[in-house]
Order: C-alpha cells, then structure tokens, then sequence
C-alpha cells in the first residue's frame, strides 16, 4: 500500500484487500485514518470505526482535503452490530481486530462482508508460548500507569483454523520479516474470504 500515513506500520496493502473504484470498505480501529485515506484514494468509499475521538479528530485534520471519510466513533463490536451496510472488504492494522476476542468479533464481521469480500488484518506476531487472551500494557505519561488492554495472539496455524471454524475460506496467515532498520520484530499478516458458515 502506498504510504500515506507518517507513521510507517505494516499493513494488508490494497492488493491484498482487492479494492477497486467503487469498493465498500471498512477499517476497524482506523486511528488517525492514513489506511483509510489511501483507500479513498483508489476511489473506494472508505468508511473507518474507532473508540477513540481524539484520534477521529486527528484523522478529519490530516485527510480532509485530501480523501473523503466517513468516520464513527464506536466499538468495533457495537459498530458492526447496528451497521446495515455490506463491504468488499474489512481491514484492520494493528487495530481493533487485535483487541477483540476473535469468536465475538468474527461473527460480526461475517455478517456485513458480501459473499467473496475480503478480511485482512496485520498485527505483531505473539511472543511464544503466550497464546490467546493476553494483557498489554500501553505507556501513557510518566505520570500515569500504564493503560491494560486485552488483545488476542495466535500463531499462524492458528488463526487459520480459526478462521476456517467461522465460515472463511483461503484463510493463509504468514509473519513478514521486519523492513530493513532498527525494528526487529515482523508483522503477522492475516487475510480471508467470505465463505459459506461451516459452523
Ligand atoms: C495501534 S492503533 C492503530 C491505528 C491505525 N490502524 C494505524 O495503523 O495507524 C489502534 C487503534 O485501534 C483502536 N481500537 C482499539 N480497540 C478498538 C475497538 N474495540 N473498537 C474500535 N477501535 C478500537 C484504538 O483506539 C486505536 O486508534
């Protein structure tokens, strides 16, 4: 994907996610929007959830006459279960796809990608041996404890059988090497299609 964000962070470029002029997509957890405005670009309606208002805010600055959002603020959860719109495609980097449990969150999405649409999601491979619910702990200020989040880590085997057991189908899921610098760690690169339920 093109780089438009300041912030470089591994991402399903729109290759991946097989958006074209026209396209219906969804990011969940968009953050300040660099993603989605690239989406918009290609001359997708590009629609972005996240929890997070200051980041909305600072998404509507960045991209605003530049590429044209539509932007909620909800929980990806809570978005998914009111939205009556279908999508080519849902994406998410290191987004709320990470931060919710995967059999709540994968049954909602299902039911708003159309028949063929696309999930991918990129996010940090798990520490070995830590697999499942884990806790994170994200540094505010000096002054401040950290904030605890829950995410979810699963190797790749792992998330493709998940996958498969709620109805995707050519589920593949790789960890990428890091980009040539001082990061180490490589990204986990998750993608599927919309499939029959197999449940
Ligand atoms: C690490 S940031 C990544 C933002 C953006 N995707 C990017 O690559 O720059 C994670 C974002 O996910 C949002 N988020 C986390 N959990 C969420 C949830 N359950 N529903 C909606 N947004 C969520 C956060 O508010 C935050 O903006």
């Amino acid at each position: 994907m093109v780089q438009l964000d300041a912030v470089p962070r591994p991402r399903p470029g729109a290759d991946i996610l097989g958006v074209s002029r026209g396209s219906a997509v969804l990011e969940l957890g968009c953050g300040k929007g660099g993603n989605l405005a690239h989406v918009a670009t290609l001359g997708a309606r590009a629609v972005g959830v996240d929890l997070s208002l200051a980041q909305l805010r600072a998404a509507e600055a960045r991209w605003s006459d530049t590429a044209e959002l539509e932007l909620h603020q909800a929980d990806a959860l809570d978005f998914l279960a009111h939205c009556t719109d279908t999508f080519d495609a849902v994406f998410s980097v290191f987004g709320a796809v990470w931060f919710t449990d995967p059999v709540r969150l994968l049954p909602a999405i299902r039911e708003r990608l159309r028949p063929g649409g696309v999930l991918a999601f990129s996010q940090r491979p798990p520490v070995e041996g830590c697999y499942g619910c884990q806790a994170s702990y994200i540094t505010r200020s000096e002054d401040e404890d950290p904030l605890v989040v829950k995410r979810w880590d699963y190797e790749p085997p792992r998330w493709t059988r998940i996958l498969r057991q709620h109805g995707f189908t050519g589920a593949t899921a790789q960890v990428l090497p890091a980009p040539v610098g001082p990061r180490k760690t490589g990204t986990l690169l998750v993608r599927a299609t919309m499939g029959p339920a197999t449940l």
